[in-house]
């Protein structure tokens, strides 16, 4: 038999027209003599009928096959009776009515139902993800995401955009990510590292004149794993020359609204993306990266509260810090258990305490009208916009403290209050981010972003008196509450590079071993460049509104690192480990031994 249509293919069109299908069975039933099995491929799912007055041999085999086996049917479309239509089903209108059939591979029972929507054990379904990609769910969201990057592809090579690779094995660069180490046999004792991204061959490239490069790039990190990070993921890396951030940002931007608009999942909150500077995502959202699809607006009430008698906020202003508050709209009827309830999330997130104004229908409820004159409370219900039945949330720390606490109120808020609208997406530009952040424990200033970010023009005096100042050609595209990506404009001159290097304490030196082949091309001609790579695996988790990274990744890792399928990472022979000149230290030497020694 030779396969002549997918499961998805037949129609009403086709009756009386003989097919053959082959596929997987989805489920059988018996009833009235008759066998019917649902037959399933990637493309979708078409009944078959067996009849045993049409062929006996069919309907005799019909009744041995089991869920999952895999079939072969041939047959005759026929329209299926009336009120037996399936109007869930792309096929439904029709039926296969088997004149022959052979079963191509029996298989075991499935430990879960492929036919089903059910939750299943994660651990399962990643340790069988071979039936679990069978299932409707993750199937799409994979076909889904062959779609985001075909359409990305094609959008990018119209405009000019060169897919190039570059290598996997790469020179260890520190400082950023953890990178994962491979040990050379060749040259024993030395090292490569998996690229956390391909920054230094996509700057190289722009040197090398190729002028507007992207690619499908997998990136490795060896960090803790959260339900947006994956040990190794997909980046949608571009780089340009001859541009400024402006150019970055519309390109992205133009390809980002035509892909949501031409895939129709989701509507666009808003058009052109907003955008933010650092210091107002932090102080209106507690975050850099706010989830903007709704306002609730952290507010500053500082001077306010210094005026009160309340001894935590003078002491907190009296340090550095700050009073800052936000509105929670309606929630103004919460009981003790359920303030409670706030108070303990905002300490959970380093608040010392959260403090809490109910605007009841008698006036306001809180501790503070102790320490507060009405006329105060007035106020603050007028600083935060906020009416009678809503609730007003204050914490008083030091900034990072204050913004954090209240950054992830707001979210609660709004979970809460269902103001998270799963078909919006809102995108927006996150700009002048702080170029360096001081590093506590070794004592000197590292690269927020990377090392090869360019500061902006009217803050490079500053690079010498005040750093914490500088500003960067920065830029992050965030989208409900998700960095969805960031890049740079580049230094591309050796000087300016040579000053960053030192300034995040490399030596010159060390700044020679590790980056000499970026300073040495920067001399050979460098066009201005800069880029941006947008992560694809968030990407498609925000499209497809999966909850999980590991929902639109074929083959992904437990939170753990592990692959549940494969059994990686495992542990290696003596003899793999002598040829690469290592040894292990005894704790981890004890695997090890039970592998030669199954
Ligand atoms: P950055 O480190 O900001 O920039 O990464 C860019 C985007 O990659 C995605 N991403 C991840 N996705 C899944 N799992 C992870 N562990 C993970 N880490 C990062 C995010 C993020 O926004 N070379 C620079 C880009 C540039 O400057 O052009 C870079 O890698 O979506
Ligand atoms: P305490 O004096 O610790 O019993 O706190 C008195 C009230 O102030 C309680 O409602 C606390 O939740 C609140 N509170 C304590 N510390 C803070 C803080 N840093 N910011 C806001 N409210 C606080």
């Amino acid at each position: 038999m030779e396969r002549t249509h997918t499961c998805g293919q037949l129609r009403a069109a086709d009756a009386g027209r003989e097919a053959t299908l082959m596929g997987w069975v989805n489920r059988r039933r018996s009833l009235g003599g008759l066998i019917f099995i649902d037959l399933r491929d990637r493309e979708g799912i078409t009944q078959v009928v067996f009849n045993p007055s049409i062929s006996a041999a069919a309907h005799s085999l019909a009744e041995e096959m089991r869920p999952e086996y895999v079939v072969a049917v041939h047959g005759v479309v026929r329209l299926r009776p009336e009120g037996a239509s399936n109007a869930n089903l792309a096929t439904g209108e029709v039926e296969l009515e088997a004149t022959q059939a052979e079963v191509l591979n029996p298989a075991k029972t499935p430990p879960f139902y492929i036919n089903e929507d059910a939750e299943i054990d994660e651990p399962l379904r990643l340790r069988y993800r071979y039936l679990d990609l069978r299932r409707a769910k993750v199937k799409n969201n994979i076909l889904f995401r062959h779609r985001v990057v075909k359409y990305i592809r094609d959008w990018l090579d119209k405009r000019g955009f060169v897919e190039i690779e570059t290598p996997i094995l790469v020179k260890e660069t520190p400082g950023g990510a953890r990178e994962f180490l491979v040990p050379s046999r060749i040259q024993q004792g030395s090292f490569y590292a998996l690229p956390q991204s391909p920054q230094q061959f996509k700057q190289i490239l722009m040197v090398a004149g190729f002028d507007k490069y992207f690619q499908i790039a997998r990136c490795f990190r060896d960090e803790d794993l959260r339900a947006d990070r994956q040990p190794e993921f997909t980046q949608l890396d571009m780089e340009m020359s001859f541009v400024d951030q402006e150019n970055v940002l519309q390109i992205t931007e133009s390809l980002l609204t035509d892909l949501v608009e031409s895939l129709g999942t989701h509507r666009l909150l808003a058009k052109p993306f907003p955008r933010l500077t650092y210091d107002e995502a932090m102080a209106k959202y507690g975050s850099d990266k706010p989830d903007l699809r709704f306002g609730l607006e952290i507010v500053d009430i500082s001077d306010l509260a210094g005026a009160s008698e309340f001894k935590v906020f003078q002491a907190a202003l009296a340090t550095g810090g700050q009073v800052k508050a936000l509105r929670a709209p309606g929630l103004g009827h919460y009981s003790r258990r359920e303030l409670d309830e706030l108070v303990q999330f905002a300490q959970n997130r380093g608040a010392k305490g959260l403090m809490t104004v109910e605007l009841a229908e008698g006036g306001p409820k809180s501790p503070l009208t102790k320490f507060m004159t009405a006329g105060q409370m007035d106020r603050l219900a007028q600083l935060l916009n906020a009416q009678r039945g809503d609730l007003i949330l204050i914490v008083a720390d030091r900034p990072d403290v204050v913004a954090e606490a209240l950054g992830q109120l707001r979210l609660e808020v709004g979970r809460r209050l269902n103001f998270m609208d799963p078909n919006l997406l809102a995108f927006a530009w996150v700009l002048q981010m702080p170029l360096l952040e001081w590093n506590d424990q070794e004592g000197h200033w590292q690269s927020k972003h990377h090392q090869f970010t360019m500061p902006m023009d009217e803050d490079l005096h500053l690079l010498d008196t005040a750093p914490q100042r500088v500003r960067a050609k920065q830029y992050d595209v965030v989208c409900n509450g998700t960095e969805v990506g960031g890049g740079s404009i580049r230094i591309h001159r050796r000087e300016l590079q040579e000053k960053i290097f030192r300034l995040i304490g490399m030596s010159d030196e060390e700044a020679r071993g590790m980056f000499g082949h970026m300073l040495e091309a920067f001399e050979y001609g460098t066009p201005p460049h800069g880029g941006i790579a947008p992560g694809i695996d968030r990407l498609v988790m925000l499209l497809s509104g999966a909850e999980n990274i590991r929902e639109v990744i074929p083959f992904p890792k437990t939170q753990s690192g592990v692959d549940l399928l494969t059994g990686a990472p495992s542990p290696v022979t003596r003899r793999r480990l002598a040829d690469l000149g290592l040894t292990l230290l005894p704790e981890a030497a004890r695997t090890a031994w039970q592998s030669d020694n199954p």
